[in-house]
């Protein structure tokens, strides 16, 4: 038996375009890779994680106790957006920031992870690095925060149409506070607290891309090969009590290399505590409220902190005996709303305008005991709480510690408060209770609530939940949470691969099932009984089913996957064109560039602007930018431009016609069911949804260079004029005739008993839009359904209307 010759070279196309994707997968991650032992799967090496060991448990000297001491910490911000054009939040908050939160707060630190600039146009739609918002950023620390240590990274907003590190557009090199450092580490660097208690180390990455596109595909940052180098020997230099790593992105949103010696992102966090970032702001709807996650085979945390723009959010980050708490405190937004301010609070000569002052209410962060949810079980000593003396907690507010009123409550018990005193000093707002965590019921979380009053009535508070057997509580983050902790780069190459991979099965497996079966008829067509054909087979057991009175869910089951299968099974033939030209997108969307963009309109030569997309990534000067997004721009478009429209022609392959059964018991209740998409309204739908596809495409282009070259050197557009045509003109298209594709079904005996009852038919007006009554002459035809067949010859209707199209036409009937 053989297998015809074009079915092979339907094979061999796709295992040639299956290595060139191979080849285009690997080189594009070669960066990711550089010299990692092993070529596509670097072995997995496994560093020994610093975990507390028990011994120092039990020989633990420390006590938390009432000393002030132990104890320090910083801020974290993130997202400030200054812009030039948009003054709701942005800089007004910063610079109130600046002004009214950290002269209060004093914190050994600030820490900006990225998105210190908007860089969008008015419009919002193209982006650009603009010197006025740099500039307010670098003037109001240097005049508002000048005795701050003050950290910051770049953001991807901070390298939206950004050529180069070195390219004079990229401002954060020269305003921003650490770009220095950024420069001498090549895109990694560290500080360090030393004190008589402890080391900690900080460290703070770079993931922007090295090419940084205008938006909106630059969402996603990476990793290199050489910085992960960098990062393992941070991280594994020397040992700290803990390590905090500040990065723009969520592992989420990051593609983490491969370290030259085979150490991935999994191996490396064992070795950090806490990995703190923004850039999801609070995503909307409710989705970003608690982006915190605990991941339980690295023993880290994962906090994002909620915008500087739009919530005002602030983060203060305390260390106490090792134990990290934080508390997340908004500005009074709504009071400085009615402060107002300009947009570009600058003068000619940089001054900054400082908005009038406002007073913060009281910030409260409990940091002894520790709240459960964020319990690092191996890296922080648990166990201090339960040894622990008394309750600490740090209040910041600009009144004097004698004019406040605070209530400390416990599972909803108002606590004696005489004992209660301010321990700390200036820069140290510590506030003890003495208490006995003995008492408390292990195995069981408990709540504190403490809360500040000051003699205004300004009142700030705090809640956590805590537990004195060290375990850990659930965050309860809900949908928050999950997102923090996905691997959204991993599901768009999965979606991507599965989805192409789907669609070329169900093209090509029933395109060889249909060669193999015409040819084994062609070998047995001198026998007396020749086999149905596979799909006249699926039809009568359709109909089979539809002859019963109450179909079980079982069998309507069976229907719906028989109809499909039928009409991947007709696809091919009843559509070659748009078959074959669904086969080819698919393999050109593995193996050829989408489409040439200038994706960097300030790089000064057309090689700097101009890049080429490919799904693995975009290619500037035959190098490879190994940026995410063009994952998830491919996964969008394969879901939507391919496979949502190959769907709609395989429905298309057979109508109701064919599935109609004229002897089910629906045929005597007059109401004979339609195929949804046999209906007008469902094809305006479908063209509304192409117009819909259409414009994100002239969307595309107005963001990158317009219809030269974004629109017209794109492979998606003349895709979509073809999938414009068929919709319109194809089979079963809004213009063409229904009536021209009538099958009738020769197999089952009950619809042929009813071929001869055509008025039933006409009464229905179901059926009477399909087939007017001109339609209603007889003609023989041969059964052209299986056209390869050639076993049966049957009478069917067909309207004289249609015969002569079909003549015309033949590849628009059946
Ligand atoms: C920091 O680590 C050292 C060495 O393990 C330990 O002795 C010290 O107690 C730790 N500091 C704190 C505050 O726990
Ligand atoms: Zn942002
Ligand atoms: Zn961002």
């Amino acid at each position: 038996m053989k297998f015809p010759v074009i079915s092979w070279v339907y094979l061999i196309a796709v295992l040639l375009c299956s290595l060139r994707a191979c080849y285009l997968y690997w080189s594009s991650t070669h960066e990711l890779r550089g010299a990692a032992p092993g070529l596509f799967w670097p072995q997995r090496l496994t560093t020994q994680p610093t975990y507390m060991s028990s011994t120092m448990k039990r020989n633990d000297s420390l006590t938390i106790g009432s000393e002030p001491d132990h104890l320090f910490y910083f801020i974290q911000i993130s997202d400030l957006h200054l812009s030039k054009f948009r003054a709701k939040g942005h800089t007004l908050h910063f610079l109130h920031f600046i002004q009214s939160v950290l002269p209060v707060v004093k914190p050994r630190f600030v820490v900006v992870t990225g998105d210190l600039t908007d860089a969008k146009d008015q419009k919002r739609i193209t982006s650009h690095q603009y010197i006025e918002e740099w500039l307010v950023y670098r003037n109001a620390i240097d005049q508002g925060a000048n005795n701050t240590q003050w950290y910051d990274m770049r953001g991807n907003h901070d390298c939206f149409d950004l050529p180069s590190w070195e390219s004079r557009v990229n401002m954060y090199r020269e305003y921003g506070q650490s770009g220095l450092l950024t420069e001498e580490g090549q895109g990694l660097y560290t500080w360090q607290v030393n004190e008589h208690y402890g080391q900690y180390q900080f460290v703070a990455i770079d993931a922007c891309p090295k090419r940084g596109p205008s938006r909106p595909l630059n969402f996603f940052g990476y990793l290199t090969s050489a910085t992960m180098d960098r990062f393992a020997h941070a991280l594994l230099s020397s040992w700290y009590n803990h390590t905090f790593v500040f990065s723009h992105y969520p592992t989420t949103t990051m593609v983490f290399g491969v370290s030259s010696q085979g150490y991935r992102l999994r191996d490396l966090a064992r070795h950090y505590s806490v990995y703190f970032c923004g850039h999801f702001h609070r995503l909307a709807a409710g989705l970003g409220d608690m982006l915190q996650g605990y991941d339980t085979t690295t023993d880290t945390l994962e906090l994002e902190v909620i915008d500087m723009k739009d919530h005002g959010v602030y983060r203060i980050v305390a260390v106490d005996h090792d134990l990290i708490s934080f508390t997340d405190v908004r500005l009074p937004v709504k009071q400085m709303r009615k402060s107002g301010g300009s947009i570009t609070p600058l003068t000619a000569d940089h001054q900054i305008l400082w908005p009038p002052k406002v007073q913060i209410p009281p910030a409260v962060l409990i940091t002894n005991p520790k709240d459960a949810r964020y319990t690092i079980k191996h890296k922080e000593p648990i166990h201090r709480i339960k040894d622990s003396t008394h309750i600490r907690f740090l209040v910041f507010t600009d009144v004097s510690p004698q004019d406040l009123t605070i209530s400390v409550t416990l599972d909803g018990v108002l606590l004696e408060t005489s004992f209660l005193s301010f321990v700390g000093n200036d820069t140290l707002p510590l506030w003890t209770l003495p208490w006995e965590p003995d008492r408390l019921a292990p195995r069981q979380q408990h709540v504190l609530k403490i809360q500040v009053r000051t003699s205004q009535g300004v009142s700030g508070s705090s809640s956590i939940v805590f537990r004195v057997d060290g375990m850990r509580s659930n965050i309860g983050g809900g949908v928050s949470e999950w997102i923090i902790s996905t691997h959204m780069t991993t599901y768009f190459q999965c979606v991507s691969f599965l989805t192409i991979t789907a669609m070329l099965s169900l093209l090509l497996i029933p395109k060889f099932y249909m060669h193999f079966h015409a040819q084994r008829q062609a070998t047995q067509v001198s026998e007396k009984t020749t086999p149905l054909s596979r799909s006249r087979r699926i039809l009568s057991q359709i109909h089979d089913i539809d002859q019963q009175t109450l179909p079980t869910l079982y069998n309507r089951l069976r229907r719906w996957i028989f109809i499909w299968a039928l009409r991947f099974l007709r696809f091919p033939e009843t559509q070659p064109y748009v078959w074959f030209t669904t086969f080819i997108l698919l393999l050109a969307m593995m193996t050829l560039p989408w489409f040439r963009a200038e994706f960097i309109p300030s790089g000064a030569t057309a090689g700097e602007r101009y890049g080429t997309f490919y799904m693995y990534g975009l290619v500037f000067e035959n190098e490879w930018v190994p940026i995410a997004d063009s994952w998830m721009y491919a996964c969008e478009q394969i879901l939507l431009n391919g496979a949502s429209f190959f769907m709609l022609f395989v429905w298309r392959s057979t109508t109701s016609h064919d599935i109609y059964c004229y002897g089910s018991p629906k045929a005597h209740t007059g109401k004979p069911r339609r195929q949804l998409n046999e209906y007008a309204w469902f094809k305006g739908l479908e063209v509304i949804y192409w117009l819909w596809r259409l414009s994100e495409v002239v969307a595309l282009a107005s963001f990158y260079g317009g219809v030269w070259p974004t629109l017209i050197q794109n492979m998606l557009v003349p895709w979509l004029i073809y999938v414009g045509a068929i919709l319109g003109w194809g089979t079963g298209g809004l213009f063409s005739s229904a009536a021209s594709r009538r099958l009738r079904m020769q197999d089952c005996e009950i619809c042929q008993q009813h071929r001869h009852s055509e008025t039933y038919d006409s009464k229905s007006d179901q059926f009477s839009m399909l087939m007017s009554d001109e339609d209603r002459c007889r003609v023989n035809i041969l059964l052209s359904e299986e056209s390869t067949s050639g076993s049966s010859a049957s009478s069917t209707y067909v309207s004289p209307k249609a015969k002569s199209r079909k003549k015309k036409n033949p590849k628009s009937a059946l």
